[in-house]
C-alpha cells in the first residue's frame, strides 16, 4: 500500500489527454469476444479493472494480441463460441461481475463461478442474478446475495420484461446480453436512464435495439450473431472529472482535457458544475465509437454556489459524487445530494467514507440514508484521507490536497490503478504535486 502526500496548488495550468473509458472497454472487450469477425479495440483503458476482463475473455478461450492503452486485437469466437473455464477471478471489476453471466449463460458448457476481491465480494448481485433467473437462466449468488456468483450456461432462454428499481446499466446490460439469445423480445425498464454504452455497441454491432414509449429498451431475440466494428475508446469522463474540479478551484488560466466521451448520461456533473458558477467550455468534437466526444475548457471559477442534486440527476454523475462533496465543501451554502443510496453499494459505502473524508480534511459534513449535505467555508483546512481500498476515494483525496491550505495525505493511493494507473503523472503534467 502506497501514502502519497498531494500539496497545494496555485495555479494548475496544461492539457491532459483523459485516459480511454473503463465502462466502454469493458464492453468492447466482451462483445469483441462474441463478435464474429477479428475486432481491433484501439486505446482500450490500461487499468487493473479492465485487465480482469482482457483476463476473463482469454479465459473463455478467446485468442486476444497486443496491449492495453495501446491496441488489442481479438479473434470474436462468434456469439456462441465461448468456452467458459471453471472459475474467473473479477478481482475489483464489478462491471466484469454483472455483465460477462449475460454472455454466459448463452454458451455451452459446465458451470461457472465468479468471484473477486474483498471489496467485491460485499457487493450486490440478486440484481443480476435475479433478472437472468427471470429468463430461464441458472445463476446463483453467496446466500447473502454477494458474490462468488455462479452461472450454469446452456439453460433455454426466453425474453420477459424488467422494471429495475435502481437506475443500473450494468444490471441492464447484463439483462441486453442474455436478450441476444433469449426467445422473444426482451425489455428493460429504468427508474431514471442510466449510461447507454451497450445498446449503442449493440447497435453497431448490427443489432437492432428497440425503444418504448416508456423509455424501455429492448432486443428481440434469438440473434444469429454479431459483427463488431473496429473501434477506439474515448477518454472516460469518470477520470476527466477529478482535473475537471481541480481545475474550477485551482485553474490558472486554464486546463483544457481532450478526448472526452460527452455522452449526456455521463455528463452531470457538467450540469452540476454549471449551476454552481463553475467556468467549463465544452468544444465538441467527432463522434468516437458511437459516442459524442470533445475537449473541455476549464478557468477558475469565483465563489462556487451550493446547490441540490436531485435522484433523477444521479445515474448521469454516479461516479463523480464524491467530488460534488468536495466541490460542496468550497461552496456558498450546503450542498446536498438526494436519490443516491446506490452509493453505499459502490467499491465501498461511498456515502460513509465520502462524509468520512471530508470531515477528516475539517469540512462540515452529514451523512443521511440517500446522500449527504456538505456545508461550504471559503477554505479547505487538509488532513488526511485512507483511501480504504477505493480508487475514487484515493483520488478525491489528492484533488482535496491540491485545493487545500495544507495539503493532504493519502493512504492507499495506489488503489487509484483500478481505473487511472496514470492520475498522479497526469496531475503533474498541469503542475500539481502528489508524491
Ligand atoms: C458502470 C455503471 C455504474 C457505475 C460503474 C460502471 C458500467 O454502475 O457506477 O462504475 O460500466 O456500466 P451501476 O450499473 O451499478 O449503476
Amino acid at each position: 500500500m502506497t501514502t502519497v502526500r498531494a500539496e497545494p496548488a496555485t495555479a494548475l495550468s496544461g492539457t491532459v489527454a483523459v485516459p480511454p473509458d473503463k465502462s466502454i472497454t469493458h464492453r468492447a472487450l466482451l462483445l469483441a469476444a462474441v463478435s464474429g469477425r477479428e475486432v481491433t479495440v484501439d486505446r482500450p483503458l490500461d487499468s487493473a479493472d479492465t485487465a480482469a476482463t482482457l483476463g476473463a475473455v482469454r479465459a473463455c478461450g478467446v485468442d486476444a494480441e497486443g496491449a492495453l492503452g495501446d491496441r488489442v486485437l481479438i479473434r470474436g469466437r462468434g456469439l456462441r463460441g465461448l468456452r467458459p473455464p471453471p472459475a474467473v477471478d473479477c478481482q475489483n471489476a464489478g462491471t466484469l461481475m454483472r455483465l460477462l453471466p449475460g454472455l454466459l449463460v448463452g454458451q455451452g458448457g459446465h458451470h461457472v463461478v465468479l468471484d473477486g476481491d474483498d471489496s467485491l465480494r460485499r457487493r450486490p448481485m440478486r440484481r443480476v442474478a435475479r433478472p437472468l433467473r427471470a429468463m430461464g437462466a441458472e445463476v446463483f449468488t453467496a446466500p447473502g446475495g454477494t458474490p462468488p456468483l455462479v452461472v450454469v450456461p446452456g439453460r433455454p432462454l426466453r425474453g420477459v420484461r424488467q422494471d429495475l428499481e435502481v437506475a443500473s446499466a450494468q444490471v441492464k446490460s447484463a439483462i441486453l446480453l442474455a436478450a441476444l439469445f433469449a426467445e422473444g423480445e426482451t425489455w428493460v425498464h429504468e427508474p431514471a436512464p442510466s449510461r447507454d454504452h451497450t445498446e449503442r455497441m449493440l447497435t453497431a454491432a448490427g443489432v437492432e435495439v428497440l425503444r418504448a414509449p416508456d423509455g424501455a429498451v429492448g432486443i428481440r431475440g434469438p440473434v444469429a450473431g454479431i459483427d463488431l466494428p473496429d473501434l477506439r475508446v474515448p477518454g472516460d469522463p469518470s477520470s476527466a472529472a477529478f482535473h475537471l474540479v481541480a481545475g474550477v478551484l485551482r485553474a490558472g488560466p486554464e486546463v483544457r482535457l481532450t478526448g472526452v466521451n460527452l455522452n449526456p448520461a455521463r455528463t452531470g456533473l457538467l450540469r452540476v458544475l454549471a449551476r454552481m458558477g463553475a467556468r467549463v467550455a465544452v468544444e465538441p468534437g467527432p463522434d468516437v465509437a458511437g459516442e459524442p466526444a470533445g475537449d473541455l475548457v476549464v478557468r477558475r471559477a469565483g465563489t462556487l454556489q451550493a446547490t441540490e442534486v436531485a435522484p433523477e440527476e444521479v445515474p448521469a454523475l454516479i461516479d463523480e459524487l464524491p467530488l460534488v462533496g468536495l466541490l460542496g465543501a468550497l461552496a456558498a451554502g450546503t450542498t446536498v445530494v438526494r436519490g443516491a443510496q446506490e452509493l453505499r453499494v459502490k467499491e465501498s459505502d461511498r456515502i460513509a467514507t465520502v462524509v468520512g473524508a471530508l470531515r477528516a480534511l475539517g469540512v462540515r459534513a452529514e451523512e443521511r440514508e440517500d446522500g449527504f449535505a456538505v456545508t461550504g467555508a471559503p477554505r479547505l483546512r487538509g488532513g488526511a484521507v485512507d483511501a480504504g481500498g477505493d480508487h475514487r476515494l484515493a483520488m478525491l483525496g489528492a484533488v482535496a490536497g491540491l485545493v487545500s491550505d495544507e495539503g493532504v495525505t493519502v493512504t492507499g493511493f495506489d488503489a487509484a490503478a483500478v481505473s487511472y494507473p496514470g492520475f498522479a503523472a497526469d496531475v503533474a503534467a498541469i503542475g500539481g504535486r502528489i508524491g
